[in-house]
């Protein structure tokens, strides 16, 4: 278990979810419990909307939390018609991107390859992607889970330098919304070999994040294994009360 001397990650990807009031009041929940149920110095939150509500994020954030796009383009600009590229969301002050979620994968042809490619042009613009990896159910059944990640975090991060900022989350494929997750073990085993590698690559303080049927039960149990600094939640953002008392939860292990 680490230690209770840092900032808890919450992440939250509302996928293709919200509507103008529903994010209003999501907000509203989270400035009124702001102080009093959780902070912004021991919980960090970065909010990733789909893309039209961005810009609203921005204006309304008042410190409570950063900014994250789902996704970018594999390219910098030119006639890719419902592109949107990592320097645009620079240019209008977003943090983050997720890249490589499973659901992109899976449905949207993101591969390797392309995923390393927006990662790439996402630091050229000086936007932090925040890389998710995972196994199979199949691969992790075969004992062969940590190799794969393995090789997953090799090819992604080859052209990475120690001054980026970026993070990785770490989410079996099998745990995003099926109500299941690893087990504590088995995400400390993954975590180790992530910062093992990131080590080696001179990056001493790597964000290692942890995704995948997350809730307010499991959360604070789950996000304090060693080597994971923060959750990527799915579901779990789509009611803000819910969203709220998983935040309450983890402000009393973090400061
Ligand atoms: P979940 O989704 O919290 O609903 O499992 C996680 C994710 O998709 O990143």
């Amino acid at each position: 278990m680490r230690e209770n001397l840092q900032p808890t990650w919450i992440v939250a990807n509302f996928k293709e979810n919200g509507s103008r009031p529903f994010f209003e009041d999501f907000l509203e929940v989270l400035s009124k419990a702001r102080g009093r149920v959780w902070n912004p110095e021991s919980v960090r939150l970065i909010l990733c909307p789909p893309f039209p509500y961005i810009p609203w994020f921005l204006e309304h954030g008042d410190g409570m939390f950063e900014v994250g796009a789902q996704d970018c383009s594999l390219y910098a600009s030119g006639a890719f018609t419902g592109e949107v590229s990592a320097s645009m969301l620079r240019d209008i002050g977003c943090q983050w991107v997720l890249l490589g979620h499973s659901e992109r994968r899976l449905w949207a042809g993101d591969t390797q390859e392309s995923v390393a490619q927006k990662a790439r042009l996402a630091f050229e613009a000086g936007v932090s992607p925040l890389i998710c990896i995972g196994e199979s159910l199949d691969v992790r059944q075969r004992g062969q889970a940590v190799d794969f990640i393995r090789q997953q975090v090799l090819f992604l991060l080859k052209d990475i330098s120690p001054q980026h900022r970026f993070a990785l989350a770490y989410e079996p494929l099998w745990a995003i919304g099926s109500g299941l997750t690893p087990s504590e073990g088995e995400i400390e085993e993954i975590h180790g070999e992530l910062e093992l590698i990131l080590r080696s690559m001179g990056i001493r303080e790597p964000l290692l994040f942890y995704g995948g049927s997350l809730s307010t039960e499991n959360a604070p149990q789950l996000l304090r294994c060693n080597g994971v600094k923060g959750g990527l939640v799915g579901r779990p953002c789509l009611d803000p009360k819910v969203f709220l008392s998983m935040l309450e939860g983890l402000s009393s292990i973090s400061s």
